[in-house]
């Protein structure tokens, strides 16, 4: 089976190459950075030039190709991008799959995207999910929690930088996963037909509330946090005021993304009968407390690599 994935350069995306690679697909992916994506050819896969801002460039991608895993957004740098990329470029996506007889199409969404139609990134992932189904390209839909990735910025950087971590007043759990889970789960559903044609809501197997996170960051950097607290409220006067969404660009945008995901409380009982489904085990998956710990560990040996360096440098300087 050959495989065109895009957003392989992207967080999850890097995590579904390389276990992809891994299994022994052929896997291509559409890129529109040669240099920028050189790593993915180092592992092994094939690198073909395309944008989905650029329609024309999208169709010569598909041929040859018997699946489509879509793990791509706009970057938030990328101003402008929104439309063009995550609803225009998508569905030029969607028509050319199908034009090209792709055999399953698997695309990553968002959580609770129908329920926040006011928020253009979540209106696009909603429409493109219909646009999807109503294609009649097999297709999976995962519509995904937040990654631990984007946690490192969100709490450790700035707690071990001293800076403020700004989080809401609500209690809300929010079922993080890590992304090589996530890429696990995309790759295992195109083995599994009777994954064919659904959508599941995907998150990890525990809740997480905002101070929980920040008491283990605290634990393992050993250092106190300077917490900012803003009503929801607040935050939503902000979301309206902008107009705009895009996780990652800034404070009221990053909250406003837990609220999106932690606005359904059924998480568990959902979340425990996909791992059934997908027959992955809860405790395969890796849980945030280990994630974090290897984070800090690696950070702190590069700590230590770099002030025994400087050393170094000081006593050649001296000699
Ligand atoms: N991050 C989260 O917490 C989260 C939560 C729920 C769902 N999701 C969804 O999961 C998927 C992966 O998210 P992520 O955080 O891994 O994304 P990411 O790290 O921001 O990566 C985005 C990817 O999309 C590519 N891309 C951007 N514009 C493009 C264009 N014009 N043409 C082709 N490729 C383009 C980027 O390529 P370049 O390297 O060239 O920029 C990159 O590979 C997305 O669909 C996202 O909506 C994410």
């Amino acid at each position: 089976m050959s495989l065109l994935i895009i957003g392989g350069t992207g967080t999850l995306g890097r995590q579904v190459v390389l276990q992809a690679l891994t299994k022994g697909y052929k896997v291509r992916c559409m890129v529109r950075n040669f240099r920028r994506a050189n790593f993915l050819k180092e592992w092994g896969a094939e690198l073909v030039y395309g944008d989905l801002s650029i329609p024309e460039t999208i169709p010569p991608c598909l041929q040859g190709i018997t699946a489509v895993i879509d793990a791509s957004t706009s970057r938030p740098s990328d101003l402008d991008a929104l439309k063009k990329v995550d609803w225009d470029g998508k569905s030029v996506l969607i028509e050319a799959s199908k034009a090209a007889k792709i055999k399953r199409f698997i695309f990553c969404s968002t959580q609770n995207n129908e329920q926040f139609k006011t928020i253009p990134l979540m209106e696009m992932k909603q429409g493109i999910e219909v646009k999807l189904k109503d294609s009649q390209i097999p297709y999976t839909i995962f519509r995904l929690s937040g990654f631990y990735q984007g946690l490192i910025e969100q709490y450790a950087i700035p707690i071990l930088e001293n800076l403020p971590i700004w989080v809401t007043n609500e209690n809300t759990a929010v079922s993080y996963m890590d992304t090589q889970d996530v890429a696990k789960f995309c790759l295992r559903s195109l083995q599994l037909p009777e994954t064919e044609n659904k959508t599941y809501i995907l998150g990890g197997p525990k809740g997480w509330v905002s101070s929980e996170i920040i008491s283990l960051c605290e634990q393992l950097a050993g250092q106190t946090a300077k917490v900012n607290r803003i009503p929801l409220f607040g935050l939503k006067l902000i979301s309206q005021f902008f107009g705009f969404f895009e996780w990652g660009q800034n404070i009221s945008d990053r909250l406003a993304f837990s609220e999106i995901l932690s606005i359904d409380s059924n998480f568990s009982k959902s979340t425990f009968d996909i791992y059934k489904t997908f027959k992955i085990e809860s405790n395969e998956v890796i849980q945030l407390d280990d994630y974090f710990l290897e984070y800090f560990i690696r950070l702190l040996k590069r700590l230590r690599d770099i002030n025994f360096e400087d050393v170094q440098k000081q006593k050649n300087l001296v000699i």
